[in-house]
């Protein structure tokens, strides 16, 4: 269907970002905004898929029409994102998951004292969520192979220097699509519009797109149609 190229298929859409607790009060956070991933959602949806959307933190509602589970930290993103994974068409990793987190969170507010050196916070990484779903990769209801999509924000001098390190992040992800932002703390996050492009395992030409947030997002739904109706695997 041309209007509903996302008809009958289930996509798990990640959004936001992960907070990391250090005690009660305080976290590890980012800047993202969730924005990107609502605007994906919304997409998804109007091309008539079944969305599970998983929120991290966000600056925005999450859309109507779509199933939410609310995480905090990656690991519940984790946990979320492989169990909704199950028996999607697509999954699309939009969230920004924090690499690393605190290696013990404190049961009671870390206090400030004279009398003891300066704390120090020791983290620990957190999994690669996307490449686990790369790795237990499995498919929606019509049996075809699972369709991963990995973001990139990339600091860089250059579009080429980001488009090279992206490449190579792509092979090593296995992904099939690879979504590339070049960000800064200006750039981006927060933002209602943006610029990408987008990598393909298969080889095709990157593919830019820009405009605002829903622009951007209906150019990678319609990228993943695409994919899902016309690329043998
Ligand atoms: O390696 P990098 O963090 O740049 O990869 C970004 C992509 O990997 C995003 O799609 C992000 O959602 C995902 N990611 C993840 N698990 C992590 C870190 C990032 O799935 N621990």
């Amino acid at each position: 269907d041309y209007q509903m190229p996302l008809a009958g298929r289930t996509v798990t859409i990640t959004a936001g970002g992960t907070r990391e607790p250090l005690d009660p009060v305080r976290f590890l956070g980012n800047r993202s905004s969730g924005k990107q991933g609502v605007a994906l959602a919304v997409a998804a949806r109007n091309a008539g898929a079944t969305v599970r959307f998983v929120a991290a933190h966000m600056e925005v509602p999450p859309p109507a029409g779509v199933e939410v589970v609310r995480v905090e930290t990656a690991l519940q993103l984790r946990e979320a994102a492989l169990e909704a994974a199950n028996g999607s068409d697509v999954v699309i990793m939009s969230a920004a998951v924090a690499d690393f987190r605190p290696a013990e969170i404190s049961d009671t507010k870390i206090k400030k004292r004279d009398d003891t050196a300066d704390p120090v916070i020791t983290l620990v990484r957190n999994p690669d969520i996307l490449q686990e779903l790369v790795e237990q990769r499995n498919g929606g209801a019509g049996g075809a192979p699972q369709l991963i999509v990995g973001f990139a924000a990339e600091t860089g001098d250059s579009q080429g220097g980001v488009l090279a390190y992206a490449e190579a992040k792509l092979q090593r992800k296995g992904c099939d699509l690879l979504v590339v932002n070049h960000v800064g703390t200006d750039k981006v996050f927060g933002q209602d519009s943006n610029s990408v492009v987008i990598l393909s395992r298969s080889g095709a030409e990157p593919q830019e797109a820009s405009g605002t947030k829903t622009e951007v997002s209906d150019a990678i739904i319609s990228r993943i149609s695409f994919e899902l109706n016309h690329v043998s695997p």
